[in-house]
């Protein structure tokens, strides 16, 4: 290749992928040929690149070209005899930064919705916990199957997997449409914010807030609910981890590198959030804030002999969120969360408009062992900007990698349209 041949990749370094392990997965279809020049570009970015082909691929490519061109053994058998006592698939899956799958055909985008590996590439896959970029490229009307279209939307909602979306154009059985593998260009560059992901939010205000209030009774009792803080906690720390300057308003304490400011009632965390929320460039308020309040807080333990009845007399606490909502600037973003047990998706759209809020989040409380108190839940995005999305049940702190990239492409389509003071 010449040199003014090279793709152009806009601001990337001399060496944007030094030190970095990829493991190239290539499937069979026509585009493989396109992989062995993503194969060369990589490591010429500086990372180190191994590769599986599946059977099929390796129809149209072959093990040596990879290997030469990234250095590295390439890999296409599952059970082959030359192993060291370690399992390939073990080695490739613990060593990766990232996977990327290109070309990603309807058959390996199937396997790996429904979990099967039966092949080096779909059992290391499943044995890895890095992400998993895919190039999709088929023909048109395989990629516009309702089979296909199911799956990838299973994989687009998990976490772990990256979608990088085929171009529109003749494809090599001569077909028109949906269905070309990605540009190397974009695939460089979704590799580049996979692996750089971690400083989307740098320079950004991140206010967040976690746990349950506690509405006192008396000086030993009080309301409260079940929530453990955990969302709010893991929101907290994957947006510090992404460079946001961080500010956590939380009933329950925690040592964290970034300011903590702990509140107990509905009210206090009320003055502390409106105190705060000018600065803030995104406000993620997880904390179940309690409805309603005692009316009055008796000074002393209240006796259980005054009668056989006892009344407690509530008022209704401010909707923190709600307020905000009202006075929001357009360059601010606000998420709220919801919490159900009934009408979930009704429900949870209908707090996105009437809190006018940016983004919501609903959960599904009558799901055992998921939500309140758990470290894991399923929950539903929904947003004025975008598509629902839903992601199944995955641990908090991955619900909260998704909605730092909710927040961050929330805020550039707010600066992109304009919408900044
Ligand atoms: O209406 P609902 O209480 O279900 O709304 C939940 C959302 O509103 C959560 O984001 C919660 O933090 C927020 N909220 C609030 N103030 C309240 C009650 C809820 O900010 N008094």
């Amino acid at each position: 290749m010449k040199k003014e041949d090279k793709p152009d990749f806009g601001e990337f370094k001399a060496n944007p992928l030094a030190d970095k392990t990829i493991v190239l997965g290539v499937s069979g279809g026509i585009a493989a040929y396109k992989a062995c020049d993503l194969a060369s570009l990589m490591r010429h970015a500086g990372a180190n690149v191994h590769t599986i082909l599946t059977p099929a691929a390796t129809q149209f490519v072959s093990a040596l070209t990879f290997q030469t061109l990234t250095r590295n053994q390439a890999h296409c058998q599952q059970f082959a005899d030359d192993i060291d006592w370690r399992p390939e698939h073990i080695d490739l899956a613990q060593k990766a930064d990232l996977f990327v799958i290109a070309p990603a055909t309807a058959n390996i985008i199937a396997k790996l919705a429904s979990g099967i590996c039966d092949d080096l590439l779909t059992t290391t896959v499943l044995a890895t916990k890095a992400k998993v970029l895919l190039a999709p490229a088929m023909n048109p009307r395989m990629l516009e199957h309702p089979a296909t279209q199911n799956n990838l939307a299973i994989l687009e909602n998990q976490f772990r997997y990256k979608i990088v979306p085929p171009e529109t154009g003749e494809v090599a059985c001569g077909d028109w449409g949906a269905g070309k593998m990605a540009s190397l260009d974009s695939i460089m560059a979704a590799i580049q914010g996979q692996l750089f992901s971690h400083q989307t939010l740098a320079g950004k205000n991140i206010l967040v807030t976690a746990g349950g209030t506690r509405e006192p009774i008396d000086p030993v009792r009080f309301i409260g609910n079940k929530s453990s803080g955990k969302m709010g906690i893991a929101m907290a720390d994957a947006a510090y981890a992404r460079g946001a300057a961080v500010k956590l308003i939380s009933t329950v304490a925690v040592d964290r590198p970034y300011p903590v400011i702990v509140v107990e009632t509905a009210l206090e965390m009320q003055e502390v959030v409106e105190g705060e929320f000018d600065s803030c460039d995104a406000l993620v308020m997880t904390a179940a804030v309690a409805d309603f309040r005692p009316l009055a807080v008796s000074v002393q333990k209240i006796k259980k002999n005054v009668s056989e009845d006892f009344t407690l007399e509530l008022t209704k606490n401010p909707d923190i969120l709600d307020l905000l909502g009202q006075i929001k600037r357009p360059d601010q973003v606000i998420i709220g969360f919801a919490a159900e047990s009934e009408e979930l998706l009704s429900n949870t759209a209908e707090k996105l408009q009437r809190k006018n809020l940016d983004v919501i989040v609903g959960n599904d409380i009558s799901v055992p062992d998921i939500g309140f108190g758990s470290d894991d839940n399923a929950v539903v995005i929904m947003s004025v900007s975008a598509e629902r999305e839903t992601l199944p049940r995955m641990p908090k702190r991955a619900i909260a990698e998704h909605l730092c990239d909710v927040i961050s492409q929330a805020l550039l389509e707010k600066q992109e349209s304009g919408l900044t003071i």
